[in-house]
């Protein structure tokens, strides 16, 4: 089966693409590179000892877009693609609206056009707002605080209207917890531009003394130690969840949390850090991060039922293999 990988030079989607080839799926990349290198397609070729197609164009673009799917029989499209920067999309929310739904839209109307059934959509537990934990699939959403999670659940209504109105096109809307780690190999994994804005980045490059210490955002929530809880789930497990949903797509549009199921808290996560890589991490206490959630974490029966598909690595693993990744950033 040939699968379009849009945004497949990113953080998830790389590792997806490593995930995909090891299924047996060929693949081709589209990506406009905006917040990822090339050398990643090297990295998931050399990973895997399989050939990647790369496109670089930006999937809002629906002639270029058109152009891509006359090319290759497509069977199937996993759209990465999209901004993903929370605080970035308040100030400049256009950008985000334009870019992560008209990709949306552009990528759904060719996959009408040229006869392409499957679709896997990258959404986001920030859809489920401040609900009470765990977050189960039938909940109804709560507003986000913020654009990038707006776009995250417009896109989920486009595409069940699209799958409502042509019930042969099935979609995935996978709502991912926060992943974190790298391919144990440490050739690709997560490498944000300036000063990193989610907890597992930050902590690395404290631990590499790029960054001094490390600002916890808060320690009086309603949690075990009052530091914010979530769900951190291994990048690779999140790529599995990929192929799994691939493999168990049906008719119309369903929607499927990725993530472990259980909640680690940011002083937690500290700890599981320190330990499995034998460095401190120096953190002060400040205040709390405004939009934040005191937890975040899955239900994660309906992926478990419906695809077989359980996340295996554990929060150590996670630590661990971040830590690699970051140890060995220059050569990326
Ligand atoms: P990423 O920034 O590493 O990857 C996104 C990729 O999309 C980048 O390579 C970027 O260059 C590309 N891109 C963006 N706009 C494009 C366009 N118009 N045309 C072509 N390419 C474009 O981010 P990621 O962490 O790998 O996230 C992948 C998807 O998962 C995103 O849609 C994101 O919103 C979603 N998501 C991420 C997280 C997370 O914590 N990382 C959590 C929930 C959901
Ligand atoms: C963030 C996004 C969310 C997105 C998710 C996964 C915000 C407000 N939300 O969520 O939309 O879906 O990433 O990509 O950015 N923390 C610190 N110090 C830090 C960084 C984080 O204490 O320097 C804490 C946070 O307060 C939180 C936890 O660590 O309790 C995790 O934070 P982060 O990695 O940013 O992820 P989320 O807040 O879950």
């Amino acid at each position: 089966m040939n699968i379009l990988v849009t945004g497949g030079t990113g953080y998830i989607g790389s590792h997806t693409c490593v995930a995909l080839l090891e299924a047996g799926y060929n693949i081709i990349v589209a990506d406009n590179l905006c917040n990822s290198r090339v050398e990643a397609i090297d990295k998931i070729q050399q990973i895997t000892n399989e050939d990647v197609t790369f496109y670089q164009i930006d999937v809002i673009e629906e002639k270029s877009v058109e152009t891509l799917f006359s090319k290759h029989k497509l069977d199937g499209v996993i759209h990465f693609a999209g901004l993903k920067a929370v605080g970035e999309s308040v100030k400049i929310p256009i950008s985000y609206y334009y870019n992560n739904i008209v990709s949306t839209m552009v990528l759904a109307k060719a996959c009408q056009k040229f006869g392409v059934k499957r679709f896997v959509f990258s959404s986001s537990a920030t859809v489920y707002g401040d609900n009470t934990v765990p977050f189960v699939e039938t909940m109804d959403l709560l507003p986000t605080t913020n654009p990038y999670g707006e776009t995250k659940a417009m896109s989920e209504k486009i595409l069940t209207d699209i799958a409502k109105a042509n019930p042969e096109f099935s979609v995935a809307l996978l709502r991912y917890f926060n992943p974190v780690g790298a391919h144990a190999n440490g050739l690709i994994g997560e490498a944000p531009n300036g000063i990193p804005n989610n907890l597992m980045p930050y902590v690395t490059q404290v631990a590499k003394g790029k960054l001094d210490k490390l600002r916890v955002f808060g320690n009086d929530y309603p949690t075990t130690d009052g530091t914010g809880v979530r769900d951190y789930i291994h990048v690779l497990d999140l790529a599995e969840g990929h192929v799994a949903a691939l493999d168990n797509l049906k008719e119309g549009a369903h929607i499927y949390n990725l993530g472990t199921g259980k909640g680690t808290s940011v002083l937690e996560l500290v700890k599981a850090f320190e330990d499995a890589n034998g460095i401190e991490v120096p953190y002060e206490i400040v205040d709390r991060r405004p939009g934040d959630v005191a937890s975040c974490y899955a239900d994660v029966s309906k992926a478990k039922k419906e695809f077989g598909w359980t996340a295996k690595r554990d929060i150590i693993a996670m630590c661990r293999d971040a830590w690699r990744f970051e140890k060995n950033l220059k050569s990326y």
